[in-house]
């Protein structure tokens, strides 16, 4: 395992946490990145919202790789260096890491390290003879250098779950030509992404009855209290996520229930009785849509994998125009 010492690394994000929220209530409409949802307690409850029945991408995703993989595998080449984004517990990784060679090598990237490390012990375990080598970096971050030892093999960024949705056009666009320059010409991307559908089986997901969700998003506001020294009264906001159909993504808000302030240091925050802050954005594309806006960041789709239902699907793209279009028949 290498990088930072966890000392380091908490301290790094510690100020990043500290600059981004004090950032984001400054503005107006207030937000905070999501990203900050996953600490320890926010990473278990994510991992307990998609155990709920509302919550379909993981499932859904989960069946398609189940079905694919072997498929996957062949065109993403069986001994490549595969990188997850934001791997997180990797639970759907082995549904891929079991078609692929033992000389390929695994790097998952997350930026929550007890995870990290947690999971990738446990696929190492799964798969003793294959190469890991964890990363703890927020994956928006990677330095260039930070593959470049892995030269000899294939660089194919794995991005499940959907994660992209967090991140608006303009910023997938970006993240996207990051993503292509760290893999070079003959890199390729295998990516979740959430279908438009119903408004009602999008609330339903975002509102799940067991309220892990509501707990999601308000664990942002402890952790503020926590890490920061925040002075607020979690117990005055309301969890808030609707489908925004005119801009196809669910928002997430933190809803404040009355006229209050936080105080953050030296500085307070007013925030009026309904006035939100903003902590979610999931955009949900068409295949035709997601393909679009890849193309602007140089990807070009190669095939795309569904469930029946069209809930989810999974994008294979490469930066080659000329590499042959699959013909299954899934493809987009
Ligand atoms: C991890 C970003 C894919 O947008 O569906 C789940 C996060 N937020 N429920 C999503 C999330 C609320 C999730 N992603």
């Amino acid at each position: 395992m290498r990088g930072e010492s966890p000392s380091t690394q908490a301290a790094t994000d510690e100020a990043d946490f500290l600059s981004c929220v004090r950032a984001g209530l400054r503005q107006q409409p207030k937000s905070i990145p999501p990203k900050f949802f996953y600490d320890a307690h926010g990473s278990h409850l994510f991992n307990l919202i998609c155990t709920t029945p509302e919550y379909y991408p993981t499932p859904t995703e989960t069946g398609i790789l189940e079905r694919y993989g072997a498929e996957m595998a062949e065109l993403i080449g069986t001994s490549c260096v595969l990188i997850e984004l934001g791997s997180g517990s990797a639970v759907k990784t082995p549904l891929l890491l079991r078609h692929l060679s033992d000389d390929a090598v695994y790097v998952p990237i997350d930026i929550c390290e007890p995870h990290l490390l947690h999971s990738t012990r446990r696929l190492q375990n799964t798969f003793p003879s294959m190469r890991m080598q964890p990363l703890c970096l927020d994956y928006t971050q990677i330095p260039v250098r930070a593959l470049s030892t892995f030269s000899d093999k294939r660089q194919v960024i794995f991005f499940p779950g959907s994660t992209i949705g967090n991140y608006t056009p303009d910023e997938v666009i970006q993240l996207l030509k990051h993503v292509a320059e760290l893999v070079g010409d003959d890199g390729a991307l295998l990516i979740g992404v959430d279908c438009k559908k119903s408004p009602d089986l999008l609330n339903a997901a975002y509102n799940d009855a067991e309220g892990y969700t509501a707990a999601f998003n308000l664990n942002l506001l402890t952790r503020m209290q926590r890490e920061l020294g925040a002075q607020l009264d979690a117990g005055k906001f309301e969890h808030y996520a609707y489908y925004n159909a005119a801009l196809g993504r669910i928002e997430m808000h933190l809803v404040s229930c009355c006229t209050q302030a936080i105080r953050l240091g030296n500085e307070s925050f007013t925030l009026a009785e309904g006035e939100t802050i903003h902590t979610e954005n999931s955009y949900k594309y068409t295949a035709h849509e997601f393909q679009q806006l890849a193309r602007k960041a140089g990807w070009y789709l190669k095939a795309t994998w569904s469930d029946q239902g069209g809930l989810f699907d999974v994008h294979y793209l490469s930066l080659s125009a000329t590499e042959p279009r699959h013909l299954a028949s899934q493809t987009a």
